[in-house]
């Protein structure tokens, strides 16, 4: 099944929308298979980020991932990759869909709330690199044959 690592920017954790964005995924059917409340370090924030280094927006964007505490996951499902960037909305949150978290509770991209792997390849990559396999829980739930065809 497929994974994709999310995450609850500082801005989310710190407006209390932790559970209005785990809410929404579990409401759609994607299934939980790893969270954990953490802060993160600069080694880990460039890490993640290295794509974007050397772009203007790449300090701002090491400075406030790394500002308070967020909320990292893995969820799985069947394109569990697109349904999660999907459920986000586009990066600015003036161009997401009505209805997505970004447009629902953002307004401006530097302060856009979560983060969701953006393919399959990135969303395997970045599961391994934020969760050890001992983190990762595979398990049956009721529902799955009635959300998974
Ligand atoms: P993310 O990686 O956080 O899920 O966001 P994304 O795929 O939708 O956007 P991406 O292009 O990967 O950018 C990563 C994060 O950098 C900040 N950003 N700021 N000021 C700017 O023009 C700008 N562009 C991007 C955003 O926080 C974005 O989520
Ligand atoms: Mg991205």
């Amino acid at each position: 099944m497929e994974k994709t690592f999310v995450m609850v920017k500082p801005d989310g954790v710190q407006r209390g929308l932790i559970g209005e964005v785990i809410a929404r995924l579990e409401r759609r059917g994607l299934k939980l298979a790893g969270a954990k409340f953490m802060r993160v370090g600069m080694e880990l924030a460039e890490t993640h980020y290295g794509i974007h280094k050397g772009k203007p927006f790449y300090e701002p964007l090491i400075n406030y991932i790394t500002s308070a505490p967020v909320m990292a996951m893995v969820w799985t499902g069947p394109n569990a990759v697109a349904a999660v960037r999907q459920t986000m909305g586009a990066t600015r949150p003036t161009e997401a869909a009505p209805g997505s978290v970004r447009h629902d509770f953002g307004l401006e991209v530097g302060r856009n709330l979560t983060h969701a792997s953006d393919s399959v390849e990135n969303g395997e990559a970045e599961v391994a690199l934020w969760f050890d396999e001992s983190e990762l829980v595979e398990w049956g739930r009721a529902i799955d044959e009635w959300v998974f065809e």
